[in-house]
Parts: C-alpha cells; sequence; structure tokens
C-alpha cells in the first residue's frame, strides 16, 4: 500500500498529552467551534512543495475536525476557508483554491450528509466566484439542508468587515430609523443570525491575528493558538483545545 502522502507528522500531536472524547464530554463542550486554517503554505514549503499541495492536505485535516467535533457533540463549526482579502493572492493560487474548494464539495458532501452534517456558506456571492463553484455550493447546501446533527459553516469569501458592512446595507434598505438601530437590529442583519457566537476559535500555524474573522461575533469567544500548521492538524488538536477551553474562566465583562 501506497504511505498517505498528506499523513500527519505523528510528532504534531499535542504536546502536553492528548486528552480523549471522554475525558472532555463531563465538561462544558463549546456550543460553536470557529477555526482559521492557517500554515498550508508553510507546510509546503518545508517540504519543498508548491503552496497549493499545502492546501490539499488542509482537506484530511478539515475532515479529520469534523469528525472530532461530532464525536464531541459539537453542534455549529466555522472553517475560514477564503478571505474577502485572499484574492490578493497570486492569480494563480486563487484559480487553484477556487477548484480545490468546488472539488473538495464534490468529493465529501456525500460522507458529510451521511454523517448528519448540514453545510453552509457565510460570505459574499459576488462575480469573482466562478459559477461552476457557487453551484457546487448550492448543491450541497441543498442536499444537507435537513441535517441538524452539526451545522459546518464554509467561511468562504468571507470578511468580517464585509459582513457588518452589508449587515448596515440591510438596514438601511429596511429603513430601520437611527434610533432603533441597537445590537439586536444589526445581529438580526448578519449572515447566520440563528447561529451561536463562537465559544471557541482556534488559529493554527502559531499566528496570534484574527485577519477580519467574525469580527462582530467573536466579541467574548476565548482564542487558542496552536503552533500547528493547518495540514498536520488533528482531531486530537480540537481536544486539545477544548481541553484549553473548560479551563478558562468566562466574565463577558462582569465578575465571577
Ligand atoms: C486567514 O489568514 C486564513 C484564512 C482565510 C484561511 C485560508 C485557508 C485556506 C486558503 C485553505 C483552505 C483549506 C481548506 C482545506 C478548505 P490570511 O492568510 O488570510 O490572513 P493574514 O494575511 O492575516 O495571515
Amino acid at each position: 500500500m501506497q504511505p498517505d502522502r498528506y499523513a500527519a507528522d505523528d510528532d504534531e500531536s499535542p504536546a502536553s498529552g492528548v486528552p480523549s472524547s471522554s475525558d472532555l464530554t463531563g465538561g462544558l463542550i463549546p456550543a460553536h467551534v470557529a477555526c482559521v486554517m492557517d500554515g498550508n503554505g508553510r507546510w509546503a514549503a518545508r517540504r519543498g512543495l508548491p503552496r497549493t499541495e499545502g492546501h490539499a492536505a488542509g482537506e484530511a485535516a478539515l475532515l479529520d475536525a469534523v469528525e472530532g467535533a461530532l464525536e464531541l457533540g459539537i453542534p455549529w463549526i466555522t472553517m475560514y476557508a477564503f478571505s474577502t482579502e485572499n484574492w490578493r493572492r497570486p492569480a494563480d493560487e486563487v484559480r487553484y483554491l477556487m477548484g480545490f474548494n468546488e472539488s473538495l464539495l464534490a468529493r465529501r458532501r456525500d460522507e458529510l450528509h451521511e454523517k448528519g452534517v448540514r453545510i453552509r456558506f457565510a460570505g459574499r456571492r459576488d462575480w469573482r466566484v466562478p459559477k461552476r463553484v457557487l453551484k457546487r455550493m448550492d448543491e450541497s447546501i441543498e442536499m444537507t439542508a435537513g441535517n441538524r446533527r452539526c451545522t459546518l459553516t464554509m467561511a468562504f469569501n468571507y470578511g468580517g468587515r464585509a459582513e457588518i458592512v452589508d449587515a448596515v446595507r440591510r438596514l438601511i434598505a429596511d429603513g430601520v430609523a437611527p434610533e432603533k438601530v441597537d445590537e439586536k437590529a444589526i445581529r438580526s442583519r448578519l449572515y447566520y443570525p440563528d447561529q451561536p457566537d463562537p465559544d471557541l476559535v482556534i488559529r493554527t500555524s502559531g499566528e496570534h491575528r484574527i485577519s477580519n474573522f467574525l469580527l462582530w461575533q467573536l466579541a467574548y469567544s476565548e482564542l487558542v493558538f496552536d503552533e500547528v500548521l493547518w495540514p498536520d492538524f488533528r482531531r486530537s488538536h480540537l481536544f486539545a483545545a477544548v481541553r484549553d477551553f473548560q479551563q478558562r474562566q468566562r466574565r463577558y465583562g462582569g465578575v465571577t
């Protein structure tokens, strides 16, 4: 058998002992986990491969993270797959990422559907997103619309500032008077008002930035930064982040 060329490095497991899902299910499980899947390019560069190979290797990480979330019973997951700023990347890489996201949906939607995952997309459906990608997105949404075990939102052509701009545009289009503009009025015009704010945000690759991800929703999220490069991320890293989350004290501006 061919060795899996994209298999995660064994020595990339979380350093301080890996909790199993049963170690965690007695504690508070986050209702919504959001991930910034960062480090694909560096993973590839370390192997002398083109950056696109790093994205390809990120697919297994994405699927294993979803499996881990299902194992823990996390009902909402959001994955940052392409930002409104990522159009600035080299044209070849952008083209690759469009095709990759489309083919990933084609390859994986059946198994996600069988596992009870509802697939949605947060972001702008603008002219830059190729029609065939939009078509694949719509098919995936339609196929999985009835699933409720877990909702996987792919943030695609997504920007936190763009989402707030779009909400303000809707407020104006709805004719909301200035004195009626409050947090509820804005929240109800975000892309998915039904979704709870993320309890936990994980960013891989050692970068300590939000990079325009879910700016409104992250107000009180717990942040975990992991050194692991995204293609080496596995559910064990998710479990380690959830253990970290379970040890945090959330105060929401109050006192404990
Ligand atoms: C933000 O960092 C990170 C993202 C928007 C994630 C991008 C992820 C991919 C392109 C790969 C998707 C992979 C799969 C498996 C679907 P940034 O680089 O946009 O921001 P920065 O410049 O602040 O670091």
